[in-house]
């Protein structure tokens, strides 16, 4: 599956049906067909689909299994009910339950920095997009406690995961046995004390999602706390750098797949606000995100065939920086899909 393409090369590198990013490609296609209603996009989709390692032969399970299995088959299953493609839904999501620690009230989102790191009970704040797997399984046939699982991690997350100004660590370190929070930690951004990017996207979209399975108010009012953290410290064209406290900016490389989650996100999130003024506040800040990532600066255009260029996957270990990443391309995809139907919506009403 293509995953990245540096930014001093032209090409795709390519990744193996294991890698965290496998599902987006698949995920790209079945946008596309949803996009254009042309079946030449949902064979392909089904083709990159079926390629996916179904739970229980996959080696090494962690969180990203929903980012692998839910983009692709669940966008498959939403497309064309194919029970197939539920089943591995399913499948996935009881994978996915295991990971969690009833004691702590979250999943271990990466069993092997367990060793690695000396991180017993580890949780990232990308776990929260998973949930999604989570809720979706419990409403399609699924045990109910798939639901409470998904609540539970959230509620601990927005508990232990965000300072005072509602900006987030990365990772959040847990005693296994007593459950107890021991620190908060990073692994992709520039300090365990700063503001990754793409960590705060992931946490605008994780607690929009959690309020449209849920409708829980609390989960309504954190996202926007996340989120106007976020927008306030933006700089002005609205993209961020790839960590809100690398001391090298305005020099720092940019994170264009965060600006692509977040816009995707501001757009659900401000259909469910009930201040008008803050709703309509949410949707110009994504559709201005939109644009910027929509022109010259950041459309890939000529220069190479993904759809964006100037994001970051993971600085502090040297790679993906500055690069065309196939997260961004899929979120930014969905993002303008959310925007047509919602302008489409407006335009019936
Ligand atoms: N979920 C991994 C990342 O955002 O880089």
């Amino acid at each position: 599956m293509p995953r990245n393409i540096d930014y001093d090369r032209g090409e795709w590198r390519y990744v193996d049906n294991h890698d965290w990013c496998a599902g987006f490609w698949p995920g790209i296609l079945w946008y596309l067909y949803e996009g254009t209603q042309d079946r030449k996009w949902s064979s392909a989709a089904d083709r990159f689909t079926r390629q996916l390692v179904p739970p229980g032969k996959q080696t090494g399970l962690d969180h990203d299994v929903g980012f692998v299995l839910f983009n692709s088959y669940g966008n498959g299953y939403r497309l064309t009910g194919r029970s197939a493609y539920k089943k591995v839904i399913l499948q996935a999501a009881d994978s996915l339950a295991t990971l969690f620690n009833p004691k702590v009230g979250t999943i271990l989102s990466w069993p092997p920095m367990v060793k690695k790191m000396g991180w017993p009970h580890n949780t990232i704040i990308d776990n929260m997009i998973n949930l999604e797997l989570l809720f979706w399984a419990a409403k399609h046939g699924g045990n109910r406690s798939l639901c409470h699982i998904a609540v539970k991690h959230a509620e601990t997350t927005m508990q232990n995961h965000f300072r005072p100004d509602y900006s987030a660590y990365h990772v959040v370190v847990y005693d296994t046995v007593s459950g107890r929070k021991i620190k908060g930690v990073t692994h992709q951004g520039y300090a365990d004390s700063s503001m990754w990017a793409r960590g705060q996207s992931w946490a605008i979209y994780g607690f929009t999602m959690c309020y449209r399975e849920t409708h829980k108010s609390e989960f309504l009012s954190f996202a926007q706390k996340v989120a106007d953290i976020y927008l306030k410290r933006l700089p002005t064209d609205r993209i961020p750098y790839w960590d809100f406290n690398d001391p090298a900016i305005p020099n720092a490389p940019r994170d264009a797949s965060a600006a692509a989650v977040t816009a995707s996100a501001l757009l659900e999130l401000s259909g469910f606000v009930h201040n008008k003024v803050k709703a309509v506040y949410y949707r110009k800040q994504a559709i201005a995100m939109l644009a910027e990532l929509s022109s010259a600066r950041y459309q890939s255009r000529d220069i190479n065939s993904a759809f964006l260029l100037h994001s970051t996957g993971h600085h502090p270990a040297g790679t993906e920086i500055d690069a065309s990443i196939i997260y961004a391309d899929y979120y930014y995809l969905e993002a303008l899909l959310r925007l047509q139907k919602s302008e489409k919506k407006k335009r019936n009403l």
